[in-house]
């Protein structure tokens, strides 16, 4: 079952002022958000969460367009939220919308 849930665009500053292939940890009103930056420029929001047993995925490193959780090590799909390789189908964390300006980014 997909659920969706609006959330406000929150400005989550500078884009430059995070590196690639690390995060920002931001406060939304769903909870805390991760925005990560891939080496390939792109970002990504996913809720600070891990599916497994809830670790900070911003604290984690990004390899491609997922982030290995730094508690357990699973890998999760920035793109969708979604467990990847040996734990798919055991869980999945919220993936957000997300875009970059200029001066910044944001994400619903
Ligand atoms: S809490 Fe993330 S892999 Fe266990």
């Amino acid at each position: 079952m997909n659920a969706s849930v609006i959330i406000r665009w929150v400005d989550v500053g500078p884009s430059a002022e995070v590196a690639r292939q690390s995060a920002r940890r931001v406060e939304s009103n769903i909870g805390p958000i991760a925005v990560f930056r891939t080496v390939e420029d792109e970002y990504y929001a996913v809720l600070d969460r891990c599916p497994h047993k809830g670790g900070p995925l911003s604290e984690g490193i990004v390899h491609g367009r997922a982030i290995a959780c730094p508690l357990h090590n699973w890998s999760i799909s920035l793109e969708t939220g979604e467990a990847l390789g040996a734990d798919a189908g055991k869980g999945c964390t919220a993936a957000c919308r997300s875009r970059s300006r200029t001066t910044g980014f944001c994400w619903a």
